[in-house]
């Protein structure tokens, strides 16, 4: 198992819609991939089932949250119970969808002074629960001026992808998020993240200099592929980027670099 998780300094980068991309990548290759939408306003989930699917598991009590709840009780929990299966661009894929319940989850696990490391948590449930069944779990959350969410991704991921735009303040926001996370990460996030940049438009003075951009404000590693603005990356999750040629090429160079980077650790079959 494989943790990705994607994090963002401001909402609207493009988090959902890469992780969705991503995932179809893996999925293409025969990996398993489970999608864990860390986000109470069911970012990803609404994406991938739609907004009556999504509300039907809220209202059956089985999404991300629930299951913390009942694990942070000192129940057993079983991810199975929790599952949906989904579809990405005609494949089938795994998913535990997020919800209002995910607020109550995290303020108990944050919150009530009970639990030594607040930011491992989700790490240690995902493991207590079979998660290792997936080559790959991917996790989705909101931005980081939700705290803990981000601390959460942060810790549980083995890899992380900031998704960030050249444009506007958002630069200088990763940067802060990170100047941030330095302060209360002890190991130091930048040794195990990199930076995507998306939503690029290369027809702006921004979008043409989106690597300068984003290089002069932040010294930290980032993707050598630029994610364009497309269309076509919209259309999820029948994923019509794959009637879109320079998006597939885009979606591929991409995926290399994040197979590379994860290569020691993803067993080849
Ligand atoms: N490369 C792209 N080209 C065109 N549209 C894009 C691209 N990436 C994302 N979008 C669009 O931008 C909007 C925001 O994307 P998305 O929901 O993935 O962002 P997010 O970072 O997950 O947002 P939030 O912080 O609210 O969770 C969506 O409408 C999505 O379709
Ligand atoms: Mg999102």
């Amino acid at each position: 198992m494989q943790v990705l998780a994607f994090l963002s300094a401001s909402g609207g980068v493009g988090k959902t819609t890469m992780a969705l991309h991503i995932a179809h990548k893996f999925l293409e290759e025969g990996r398993r991939v489970l999608l864990v939408d860390l986000d109470p306003s069911v970012g990803l989930s609404s994406a991938l089932l739609g907004e009556s699917e999504t509300a039907e598991m809220e209202d059956k009590g089985r999404t991300i949250g629930d299951a913390l709840l009942r694990y942070v009780k000192g129940d057993r929990v079983d991810l199975s119970d929790y599952l949906v299966e989904a579809r990405l661009g005609g494949l089938r894929v795994d998913a535990i969808p997020g919800g209002d319940s995910l607020s109550d989850a995290m303020g108990r696990i944050w919150y009530s002074g009970d639990r030594p490391s607040p930011e491992l948590t989700l790490r240690r449930f995902l493991e207590a629960a079979g998660a290792s069944r997936w080559d790959v779990v991917i996790v989705d959350t909101l931005p980081f001026y939700e705290r803990r969410y981000t601390l959460t991704a942060v810790y549980t991921a083995d890899k992380i992808v900031v998704v960030t735009h050249p444009y506007g303040p958002e630069p200088l926001r990763v940067k802060r998020m990170y100047g941030k996370l330095a302060e209360v990460v002890s190991a130091g996030v930048d040794l195990k993240a990199k930076v995507l940049i998306n939503k690029v438009d290369v027809r702006t003075k921004e979008g043409k200099e989106a690597y300068k951009i984003v290089e002069r404000s932040l010294n930290i590693p980032r993707f050598q592929t630029i994610v364009t603005s497309r269309v076509s990356y919209t259309r999820v999750p029948e994923m019509e980027y794959l009637k879109d040629k320079d998006a597939r090429r885009e979606m591929e160079s991409l995926f290399k670099e994040i197979k590379d980077w994860l290569s020691v650790e993803l067993a080849v079959y």
